[in-house]
């Protein structure tokens, strides 16, 4: 079938070129963390050589805290990426999402555009993804087996997107039952459930409800990074929505507010949306985040300057991660969430 006539393929493709651009960018709101700073420290006494990154993360060490997020699959642009930022991931030794699976059980004519992860990357944490509008149809979940089988992830993560099914031409936003069958997921599946946002945030309240269903990994993917109701709004070219452009809970409060259910449930908490920055990355972890995520930077670095590029791109900021933690008195990334960042209005 070719992608004109599969409107999954098609769709995902339109998707990669819209976030080639910065059109997407949110207009007015931002992730926030330029209302924080962090505290100079000036007697530190940190050895910058002895910082090092690696920690566990799903049963696996990584070298950096920093997951390549869910992105593409199911086209066929999606093979030559995903093979790439698989090679890049394997090098980093750092975790990979993979893009909305969906598209996977629909046919089989780009399931190597999925396959391509693991054999590129045989040992890291690869995390599967579905969206919430489907796992609320199967009745069984013999589906999301099969997607975990497929790139043999480590965890399943479910994106919860109601501002983009709200908005994207054919959406469907009817999540109802979905803590249910997050649930049953939690229950069936042999890996860990995590559940992300895709740009609108996740609240305390949203992941309350979620870690009791059992789910070990909250990615808030926050507002402030690529705007989802943008994307759809320029493929439908539907400009009543524009006051939604901007909708939902900036990066930064999410992780604040989130990370407060730390102290109830033990799991793993990602930083995402709008960390186009090490500076962004920095402050993600001093909020509490365990791991920070990145996608539509990723891409287009990919596209500029190849899978170096990213990987240029990822040590660079961990180096510079390494300064701020020299500056602030902090031997490990954990140090930084002991009240080493502050607001701005603080200060004055
Ligand atoms: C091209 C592209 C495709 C995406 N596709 C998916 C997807 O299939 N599933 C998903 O959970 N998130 C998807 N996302 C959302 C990202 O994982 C992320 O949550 C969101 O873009 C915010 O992060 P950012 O500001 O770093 O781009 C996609 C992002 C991009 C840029």
């Amino acid at each position: 079938m070719s992608e004109k006539s599969n409107p999954t393929s098609q769709r995902k493709k339109e998707h990669i070129e819209l976030c080639l651009t910065d059109k997407v960018a949110f207009h007015d709101k931002t992730n926030g963390f330029e209302k924080y700073e962090f505290k100079h420290y000036a007697v530190t006494e940190i050895d910058i050589s002895k910082i090092n990154f690696e920690q566990q993360f799903l049963g696996k060490k990584i070298n950096y805290p920093f997951l390549i997020s869910c992105m593409t699959g199911g086209t066929s642009e999606a093979e030559n990426i995903n093979a790439q930022l698989a090679v890049t991931a394997n090098k980093l030794n750092i975790p990979l999402g993979v893009g909305s699976q969906r598209q996977a059980l629909e046919n089989n004519d780009y399931h190597k555009s999925y396959k391509i992860i693991r054999k590129n990357a045989p040992v890291i944490p690869i995390l599967g993804n579905i969206g919430a509008a489907e796992v609320v149809k199967y009745k069984d979940t013999k589906p999301v087996r099969t997607m975990v089988d497929l790139v043999e992830a480590d965890a399943m993560v479910i994106h919860v997107n109601p501002l983009q099914e709200l908005i994207q031409d054919k959406g469907e936003p009817d999540f109802s039952g979905l803590l249910k069958s997050i649930e049953k997921l939690v229950k069936n599946l042999n890996v860990p459930v995590f559940v992300k946002e895709v740009g609108a945030g996740i609240s305390k309240d949203a992941a309350g409800k979620l870690l009791s269903a059992g789910v070990k990994g909250i990615d808030v993917a926050g507002a402030g990074g690529t705007s989802w109701a943008g994307v759809e709004i320029l493929r439908n070219k539907w400009e009543t929505n524009n006051f939604l452009w901007d909708w939902g809970l900036p990066t930064s409060y999410c992780l604040r507010t989130v990370s407060l259910l730390k102290k109830k449930y033990s799991f793993y908490l990602i930083g995402s949306g709008g960390i186009n920055d090490p500076l962004s990355a920095a402050k993600a972890f001093a909020l509490g985040a365990d791991l920070v995520a990145s996608a539509r930077i990723i891409l287009r670095e990919l596209n500029e300057s190849g899978a170096e590029g990213v990987s240029k791109l990822i040590i660079d900021w961990f180096e510079v991660i390494k300064n701020i933690m020299f500056l602030t008195g902090s031997s490990r990334l954990k140090d930084l969430q002991k009240g080493k960042i502050i607001r701005k209005d603080e200060l004055y």
